[in-house]
């Protein structure tokens, strides 16, 4: 009789490493060289460059459907209407979180608004975001102005004051450089949901549920912890050594497919230069980032670890006062139109997504 097979037979898991599984139009992630181009330019092109809308027009070109208005003026159509999904977010249960309440309202946009469903959820993501951010805190939501560009308003609803230009163009750097990856942890689930057929927001939402782990899209606000907890730059080489030596992740390092820095880290490093002062915590930034390289690469030399877009993401939002509990719901809905062109390339090759797995388990017995 054949034996299970106990958990060191198992063949490690590879993570799917270097599976290619799909063709796309949208993305080129070279690992290799630390490039990352959409839709034919380098990120340093886009972001910093334009505007979100102009970015995710260019993702989108020809591929995704719209209703032919403008892209900024049909995200401001969308921000208005997410307004109706805003008592389904107020119903939920205080506590919650901004990101589960983000969700609730993907799952409440209304039907019908003669806007496409990649045009609907990309345009409310800020109203979303800023409102659920808002009902965390105790404080009444404020609506969006059709005259903003989303970053804009999405930085005036949060607080409730004009934001200054400064950030503004910070977030927008932010969100484009963030757009699109190739076949990410949370994109493949987006694709994975469409290959069933279910809907666009279904895939949209269950995409968030898989950005949200810390070894994915969940890792920025730790990294603001780490940066907390070294303290000044004089600290950085022992509170790094100390955090590997207890067997810890180090936050914002290491990638699946960078084997070299991830360009987004510059693109993102970059933004931190125009702000208007300096800022305090880039020269910690710099401190504990060269700390973790030369730690990295003493502790794992044929891994090549090195900075990936969280660590410096961290620090432009932080920057630009974001609260680190916002982090993720932000990269959320930069990267809500990178899954939606997603979502559309997948449909579009009719096919259901399912591997399959080999069992290992006990024969069948009786
Ligand atoms: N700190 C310490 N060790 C690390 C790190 C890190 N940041 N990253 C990888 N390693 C080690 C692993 O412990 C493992 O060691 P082992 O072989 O002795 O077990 C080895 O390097 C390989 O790690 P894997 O998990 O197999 O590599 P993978 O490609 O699956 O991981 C990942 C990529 C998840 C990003 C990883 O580097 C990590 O956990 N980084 C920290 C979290 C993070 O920054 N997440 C954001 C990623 S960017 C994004 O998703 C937008």
């Amino acid at each position: 009789m054949t034996q299970p097979l106990k958990p060191a037979d198992l063949v490690p898991s590879t993570g799917l490493e270097g599976i290619v599984v799909a063709d796309t139009v949208l993305s080129d992630v070279d690992g290799q060289n630390g490039e990352l181009v959409l839709r034919g330019r380098r990120i340093e092109d886009l972001a910093g460059r334009m505007p979100f809308e102009a970015a995710v027009q260019h993702l989108w070109g020809d591929l995704v459907p719209t209703s032919g208005t403008d892209l900024r003026n049909a995200f401001a159509q969308a921000r208005r209407m997410a307004m109706a999904a805003l008592p389904a977010m107020e119903k939920a249960p205080a506590g919650i979180g901004a990101y589960d309440r983000m969700r609730l309202g993907i799952g409440a946009l209304p039907e019908d608004t003669g806007l496409t469903d990649a045009e609907l959820i990309s345009g409310a993501c800020p109203v979303l975001l800023a409102a659920a951010a808002r009902l965390e805190t105790g404080y009444v939501p404020i609506g969006p102005d059709a005259g903003l560009s989303s970053a804009e308003d999405l930085l005036r609803m949060l607080t409730g004051a004009p934001p200054a230009a400064y950030a503004v163009n910070a977030l927008d750097r932010y969100l484009v450089t963030i757009l699109d990856h190739g076949l990410n942890a949370s994109t493949f689930t987006a694709r994975v949901i469409a290959s069933t057929r279910a809907g666009m927001r279904d895939a949209v939402i269950g995409a968030m549920g898989a950005l949200r782990g810390p070894l994915h899209g969940g890792a920025p606000g730790p990294v603001l912890d780490m940066l907390d907890a070294v303290g000044t730059p004089e600290n950085a080489e022992s509170c790094v050594m100390a955090e590997l030596e207890r067997g810890e992740r180090l936050m914002g390092f290491g990638h699946r497919v960078y084997r070299t820095r991830d360009p987004r880290a510059d693109v993102l490093k970059a933004g931190l230069g125009e702000l208007p002062k300096d800022n305090p915590r880039l020269a910690l930034a710099e401190a504990v980032e060269k700390a973790a390289r030369s730690a990295l690469a003493r502790a794992k030399p044929d891994r090549k670890l090195d900075t990936n877009v969280e660590f410096y993401t961290a620090v432009l939002l932080d920057a630009v006062g974001i609260d680190r509990s916002l982090f993720t719901p932000l990269f959320a809905a930069g990267r809500t139109p990178g899954w939606c062109a997603h979502v559309v390339e997948q449909q579009k090759t009719g096919k259901l997504i399912r591997p399959a797995s080999r069992y290992v388990g006990p024969a069948v017995s009786g």
